[in-house]
């Protein structure tokens, strides 16, 4: 069993492919849980994988919330291989040690983490409107994945060096503040009230107001910019930089002249 989280589909992308070669099964964790539990059955599974974006070094926030509510049915003397995918854009700092520390809570062990290199969808700060450059990394990944299948077949391990774990530490300080939702900024003749970013926010976090324009409800987001990039109309950013910088999703070419109108 694979499970993932992805906004912009990288993470899932790297699920069902690795699913596939494993002749495994990818849930979202969206899917596989309700707002109050995530009761899995590990029983007769021989791998368990997590697959999620790396987030100023470390877990998304609703990667942390979902594995804080997660009820595992295993026995600990027959836990299956245990592995992690994190996929990154440049620095992916050491999102398993989180996740490590999440599993022992549960008397369960991680066994093996990865890492995947893809487009970097952090538009505040990166760039996603070179077409080219998007479709070499994306290739580039397909070879990582290939090796990761093969890793994971041979039950080889890796382990992140002291020096980038204490990068991500420090750097995982940073998310808290920046995942305020007051930052992100609505166009609002360019959105049509369709409502999809209200829909798909996993945390719940947006509702459409009388015209069908978001309004964010909460504080803080997980900041996965699922809105941001998915928005059919380029209507929401979180500020001219981002806007700039335009909108990418796995498989589909970046939105370059979108962000130019
Ligand atoms: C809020 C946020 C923070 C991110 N932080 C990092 C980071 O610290 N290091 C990095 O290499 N990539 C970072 N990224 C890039 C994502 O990890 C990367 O693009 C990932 O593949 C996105 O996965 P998804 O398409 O499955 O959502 C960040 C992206 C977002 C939205």
């Amino acid at each position: 069993m694979i499970l993932y989280f992805s906004a912009t589909g990288n993470s899932r992308h790297v699920a069902l492919a690795i699913a596939a070669a494993r002749h495994d099964v990818a849930l979202s964790m969206e899917e596989a849980a309700s707002p109050y539990t995530a009761r899995l059955d590990l029983n007769g599974h021989r791998e368990w994988g997590f697959v999620f974006p790396s987030y100023f070094g470390g877990l998304p926030a609703y990667v942390l919330q979902y594995l804080h509510r997660m009820e595992v049915l295993c026995r600990p003397d027959e836990q299956p291989f245990t592995y992690c995918v994190a996929t990154y854009g440049s620095v992916v700092g050491n999102p398993a040690a989180q996740l490590r520390r999440e599993l022992k809570a549960c008397g369960l062990r991680l066994h093996a983490a990865y890492a995947v290199r893809m487009v970097d969808v952090y538009t505040p700060l990166f760039d996603v409107t070179n077409e080219a450059a998007n479709l070499r990394r994306e290739q580039e990944a397909e070879l990582q994945i290939a090796e990761i299948v093969k890793a994971i077949d041979q039950r080889r391990t890796h382990r992140v060096g002291p020096l980038s774990a204490l990068i991500a530490h420090c750097e995982y300080g940073f998310y808290r503040r920046a995942r305020r939702t007051s930052a992100f900024r609505l166009e609002a003749a360019r959105c049509t009230g369709c409502g999809l970013c209200a829909r798909h926010c996993p945390e719940h976090a947006i509702e459409p107001d009388a015209e069908g324009h978001p309004v964010w409800t909460k504080p803080q987001c997980s900041l996965c910019l699922r809105c941001l990039h998915h928005c059919p109309a380029f209507a929401i950013d979180r500020g001219p930089t981002s806007r700039r910088h335009g909108r990418y999703l796995y498989g589909r070419r970046a939105a370059a002249s979108e962000a130019e109108e």
